[in-house]
């Protein structure tokens, strides 16, 4: 008979236990349900409510079982139920007696709540190491690329000159607002929900500000009921994580489409792509693939629990249980997402032959000469006009001559010929790397403003590093 079966007079179903239960996976969690039951008994004999040969005697039991999980010693089986039930029916039976005292004030319905948060808790550590190692190498790939100037898009069209370390500081202020955001749910759901018991409280005199405190919490959580339904702190997580990996899937699909031939922006280095098993020529950016397409399982184990979640009554439903595995999955994918990615980018090199090419096709520096020509009084919209008849200019002059005829080719002949203002002298050095280097404005792509960039997200990540130490 299971723990509970008190009341019952027939066994359950094989098939009942099977779908029933959770063991299969919250097996997971055995260090922090073990961690919870060591507080909780600690707590339990403060208050006199088992003695201190009592607590002993549990704590010795539990630890044994920690051991023995470790090793391999244990396989837990449906019978089990779930990881909680299958360490006190364990610990009772190598215990004796003695240990059907652990579980007074206390129900599966806190206990899990504890397990899920103390687990998250060490998760949510784990991934913000990681995201803080990817952002110590995007602030090295800045810093060795802040000089280098490649082709900056909207609508996958050539838009403006940039640096590439203006590129690593974009995704840098992304990741850094996911560590953010992780500090955030990290703070929020730093509340201890143990003692909250079924639904209710207890009779119990227990403490539970000792058990929250005991168990690194900031504090116990304010209300019974809240504590043994609320799964919002998950689906916090679940939502950083979500965002994360949609960050990670952009830049991943950048890195597949610069690693192109018809682009060979960068190349991704051997280590991190794969081979094709018919075409012998191939090299595959399948880690970036894979780090895109990744991002579709945390999304789906976000909706998962928004759907389990949604009408649900108060307090605790066994609907809950089926929050573990996306949390699990989430926590895993995210993980491995951004270390495989910091390596995949510390790795890589940019072409600066091959993206030179691409400098002179689309009149990168079109936006800098209509600024360059507001500068001298004459009004923006009037200087894109005439800019855009530049363009034009150059592109007749290529139709004729089958010849590359970029802006700054124009002649005084040909620029006379599109207004009278107009002549090489008067627009000056409106060479790539020139207009690159005047975009100076706070936040621009110029290499001194990125230079300040670098400077200030290394300010932010040595506080973020000390955050945790
Ligand atoms: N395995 C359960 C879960 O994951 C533990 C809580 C069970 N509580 C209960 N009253 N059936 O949610």
């Amino acid at each position: 008979m299971a723990l509970w079966g008190g009341r019952f007079q027939k066994e359950m179903d094989q098939m009942v236990k099977e779908f029933n239960a959770s063991i299969f996976f919250d097996q997971r969690m055995y260090n922090e349900d073990i961690d919870g039951s060591v507080a909780h008994v600690k707590m339990l004999s403060k208050c006199g409510i088992v003695s201190n040969e009592e607590r002993d005697q549990i704590i010795a039991g539990l630890e044994n079982i920690r051991k023995e999980i470790q090793d391999g010693e244990i396989q837990f089986r449906a019978e089990d139920e779930d990881i909680h039930m299958g360490i006190e029916s364990r610990l009772i039976e190598e215990i004796g007696d003695v240990g059907k005292k652990l579980h007074t004030a206390r129900s599966r319905n806190d206990q899990v709540q504890v397990d899920v948060r103390l687990y998250v808790k060490r998760r949510i550590l784990e991934i913000r190491e990681q995201l803080i190692h990817l952002e110590n190498v995007i602030l090295r790939q800045a810093e060795k690329y802040q000089d280098a100037v490649t082709v900056g898009f909207t609508h996958i069209q050539h838009a403006q000159p940039i640096t590439v370390g203006f590129i690593f500081m974009a995704y840098f202020q992304m990741f850094k607002r996911d560590i953010e955001r992780l500090d955030d749910c990290l703070e929020r759901m730093d509340l201890c929900p143990l003692g909250s018991c079924a639904l209710a409280g207890t009779t119990l005199p227990i403490d539970r500000h000792m058990t929250a405190e005991e168990l690194g919490f900031r504090a116990p959580t304010e209300n019974a009921m809240d504590s043994v339904s609320d799964r919002d702190y998950e689906l916090e997580f679940l939502s950083a994580a979500s965002i994360s990996m949609m960050h990670i899937s952009r830049w991943a699909e950048e890195f597949a489409w610069w690693n192109s031939s018809e682009f060979s922006f960068l190349e991704i280095d051997d280590s991190y792509c794969t081979g094709s098993s018919i075409m012998p020529q191939k090299k595959n950016p399948d880690m970036a693939e894979l780090l895109r397409g990744k991002s579709g399982r945390v999304y789906g184990d976000l909706m998962q629990l928004l759907t389990v979640m949604k009408g649900t009554p108060l307090a605790y439903n066994k609907d809950f249980q089926e929050d573990k595995e996306g949390i699990f999955d989430a926590a895993d994918t995210w993980f491995s997402c951004v270390r495989i990615f910091s390596g995949m980018l510390e790795k890589t090199e940019f072409r600066m032959d091959q993206i030179q090419k691409h400098l002179k096709q689309g009149f990168l520096n079109a936006t800098d000469v209509a600024e360059h020509l507001a500068k001298q009084g004459i009004p923006f919209r009037e200087a894109h006009n005439i800019v855009g008849r530049m363009v034009r200019c150059c592109e007749d002059k290529m139709k004729e001559t089958g010849k590359d005829c970029q802006l700054e080719d124009l002649t005084d002949e040909d620029l006379s010929q599109v207004d009278s203002r107009l002549s090489k002298e008067m627009l000056g050095d409106i060479r790539i790397e020139a207009c690159v280097g005047a975009r100076n404005s706070f936040g621009g792509t110029s290499p001194s403003e990125v230079r300040r960039q670098i400077q200030a997200g290394k300010r932010w990540l040595d506080e973020a590093e000390a955050d945790y130490e």
